[in-house]
């Protein structure tokens, strides 16, 4: 199958994992599907960089600080998302709640980390990869202003991480936020191209596969089932009702009631490849565009082309990437200090 590749890489460790988010209905599924590969034994997660993008940076940073101390997991740093260098145009708190939790991180134990005395999430980066160059794997799935910034603070930073993974782009198929962009690339084009400029590797998990990941309320439903009682439970009960809300309003699952888990592919990606097909190709994003503003494209044309710089996710088997989502989160609800 020229140009295909079922798996770029074999993760024959557990990856070291650095989690850069905005969370996010989305983020907040993929945030506990890493969790429950970690308390597995699966994953090790070195840090959360949080960033500006669904929501503002210091409410993002807040709810990953949540996040870990309702899983038990408080100890695990979290960075402050880097300043923009505009201010924002439209963020998505119309799709995943003005806290960014579906309205419900008053529900959950208050956030430890504190916000003003955290480090900046490049600097995380650029520490810790500086720490162990080969060994860390990047998983992206916000706009991509922290990973920009620590490679334009220090040029090649970048190229130390094992792999970098990202949620983004839409090919061959129709934006989320404008007709022709995804939300993570249109927030911030120059520090999409940054991030693909930085190396020739990059992992994407674009809409083309992530707009086939509905997450049924049956879904959450046997997730919570062991102890629906719990917190947790509770909370992803009542995020996953909101979020279906929204995501009917906005058409995105065909009427299904579900969610679409973008970020969530990222993690499929790496922990069960079977699942997705990859082309390789170069990806371009528009920075200039009047009306295709962060657009991605690839050069599909049948002519010699050099400068390849990304693994682009173009087809995914729903129903194995589900089977081992739910019963990985499964294993989480069950774990009895979640009371
Ligand atoms: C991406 O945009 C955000 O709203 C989601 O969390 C996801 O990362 C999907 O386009
Ligand atoms: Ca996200």
């Amino acid at each position: 199958m020229s140009g295909f590749n079922t798996s770029v890489t074999t993760q024959l460790t557990h990856p070291k994992i650095i989690l850069d988010t905005d969370p996010g209905g989305d983020d907040i599924y993929a945030f506990l599907w890493l969790l429950g590969l970690v308390k597995q034994g699966l994953a090790e997660l070195v840090a959360v960089t949080s960033a500006d993008g669904n929501v503002a940076a210091k409410r993002t940073f807040s709810s990953a600080s949540q996040i870990l101390n309702l899983v038990g997991f408080s100890d695990i740093k979290v960075g402050r998302g880097v300043p923009l260098k505009e201010e924002i145009v439209e963020d998505a708190g119309h799709i995943h709640g003005s806290d960014g939790m579906g309205n419900l991180s008053h529900t959950l134990p208050p956030a430890t980390h504190n916000f003003e005395e955290a480090h900046y999430s490049d600097e995380i980066i650029i520490d810790e990869l500086n720490a162990a160059p080969g060994e860390i794997t990047i998983v992206a799935i916000g706009p991509l202003t922290n990973l920009a910034a620590a490679e334009t603070k220090s040029p090649g930073i970048l190229k130390k991480a094992k792999e970098i993974v990202i949620m983004g782009g839409a090919f061959f198929c129709p934006g989320n936020v404008t007709p022709h962009a995804e939300f993570n690339i249109w927030f911030n084009v120059e520090a999409a191209q940054t991030v693909f400029d930085s190396r020739d590797d990059i992992v994407v998990m674009p809409l083309d596969v992530t707009r086939h990941l509905i997450f049924t309320r049956e879904m959450t439903q046997a997730v919570t089932q062991a102890n629906p009682e719990s917190k947790l439970s509770q909370f992803l009960i009542a995020l996953c009702e909101f979020m279906i809300g929204t995501a009917l309003s906005y058409r995105e699952t065909a009427g299904i009631p579900g969610l679409l888990v973008h970020d969530a592919a990222t993690l499929g990606y790496l922990f069960y490849p079977e699942t997705l097909m990859l082309k390789r190709a170069k990806v371009q994003v528009e920075t200039k565009g009047e009306w295709t503003l962060g657009q991605t494209s690839i050069d599909s044309r049948p002519a010699p082309k050099t400068g390849a710089n990304a693994w682009v996710a173009l087809q995914v088997d729903e129903g194995k990437f589900f089977t081992s989502f739910v019963e990985d989160l499964k294993q989480l609800f069950t774990t009895a200090a979640l009371s």
